[in-house]
């Protein structure tokens, strides 16, 4: 069997795939697109895009988007503005960043077909879902390992309950070395198919495009329209990486991602100074437990407050007292002393008065909480 040679005189393109409407991490969606929300310290986004350029050999990243695509063009241009300014002075060269957007969302396939262009005479490309997170120096490199007489590699993970999720049904799972995907199914009702799933990471051959309908305006989605075919043409194959894997799209992952993310990646955020939470381990008054990400860049954190499974965005001010558990904090919150939040998400810019007690609640951005207590069954008048 021979394999893809990641030869790196021959580059690799990438699409990052960020059409979604992120509806389950509303209301933080409501101002910044979900690849784009913070994540250990920076936008979700810009960790796929730095293991791409590290891993990858890639000469060209696309981002297909259906909306939004404008405010997405903003936050990863500025994120590599100073490379892409001074490229002699930095140490890794930034690939070319395209912006694509679709008129009408065309599905995870269609998205692809509408770069055809763009991919142009390229062998091989990458294409990412833009809401996962993993390590993607391995996951990257087991990818690349493509055999030639595939067509796709999809990087594979054991989950619990794949019913959420597209599961690889495998003829041996058990055996390492061949790992050729027998069928594709998409959100099984059961686990009857296994509980190895798409992790929504892959390496095709640029033949994967005769697999996508040539119609420019047809929604068509690689989980139901093109893997299924290619399994079935035995084109499809599975790699495995030791690597933790989460799809973030929910608060609870979220928060369980972002958590594994760190540990995996301790030096690096540590260097970059991300992190808030390592001023505390030294400091009585406050306390952190479980997935707890405190941006380093929060403006102020007072006294007596405790944190657990929580993440405070950037630009906040924490008062006193306060305790906050099982919830996110948008950008530039301003929480006042002797708040208890719990199960909730508030959005960019939301103050809340003190003694206020806030459960299972979403609150959009920019409100005032001036009320005492606010539970889901109330959250229409913050709407
Ligand atoms: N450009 C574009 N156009 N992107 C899209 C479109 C579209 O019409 N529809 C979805 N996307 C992007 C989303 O932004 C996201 O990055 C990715 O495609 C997957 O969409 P999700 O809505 O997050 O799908 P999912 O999580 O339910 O399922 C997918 O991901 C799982 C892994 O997390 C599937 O690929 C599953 O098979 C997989 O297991
Ligand atoms: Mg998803």
């Amino acid at each position: 069997m021979s394999s893809y040679n990641n030869d790196n005189n021959k580059k690799n393109k990438a699409i990052i795939l960020v059409g979604g409407f992120g509806t389950r991490l509303r209301p933080l969606t409501f101002t910044t697109p979900k690849p784009c929300i913070e994540f250990c310290g920076k936008p979700f986004i810009y960790w796929m895009i730095r293991g791409l350029i590290l891993y990858g050999n890639v000469n060209e990243i696309i981002f297909a988007s259906c909306h939004q695509s404008e405010i997405i063009k903003n936050i990863v241009t500025s994120l590599f503005v100073d490379q892409i300014n001074n490229p002699k002075g930095s140490e890794t060269k930034i690939p070319k960043l395209t912006f694509i957007e679709e008129k009408v969302p065309l599905g995870t396939a269609g998205a692809i077909h509408n770069c055809r262009t763009l991919i142009g005479n390229c062998e091989h490309f990458f294409v990412f879902n833009s809401d996962v997170t993993c390590r993607y120096d391995i996951v990257i490199k087991n990818l690349l390992d493509l055999d030639s007489s595939k067509i796709g590699n999809i990087a594979g993970f054991k989950v619990e309950d794949p019913t959420k999720y597209g599961v690889l049904c495998l003829s041996n799972p058990k055996d390492k070395t061949n790992n050729e995907i027998k069928a594709f199914i998409e959100k099984p009702k059961d686990s009857s198919c296994g509980n190895i799933i798409n992790g929504g990471l892959y390496f095709f051959h640029s033949d994967i495009l005769n697999f996508i309908l040539d119609d420019n305006h047809k929604y068509q989605m690689l989980e139901k329209d093109v893997f299924p075919v290619l399994a079935k043409h035995h084109l499809l194959d599975a790699s495995f990486a030791d690597s933790f894997w989460m799809d973030i799209g929910q608060p609870k992952d979220y928060l369980l991602g972002q958590s594994l993310f760190m540990s995996s990646n301790q030096t690096l955020i540590d260097e970059l100074n991300l992190a808030r939470n390592l001023s505390f381990k030294n400091n009585q008054t406050n306390e952190t437990k479980g997935n707890t990400f405190l941006n380093s860049e929060i403006k102020q954190v007072g006294n007596y407050n405790k944190f657990e499974n929580c993440s405070v965005f950037k630009g906040c001010i924490i008062g006193n007292g306060i305790s906050i558990k099982n919830s996110i904090i948008g950008e530039n919150c301003i929480i006042q002393d002797n708040v208890i939040i719990e199960n909730s998400i508030l959005g960019n810019s939301i103050t809340v008065f003190s003694s206020n007690i806030i459960l299972n609640a979403k609150i959009a951005p920019f409100k005032e909480i001036k009320t005492h207590c606010i539970s889901i069954n109330e959250i229409k008048d913050y709407m």
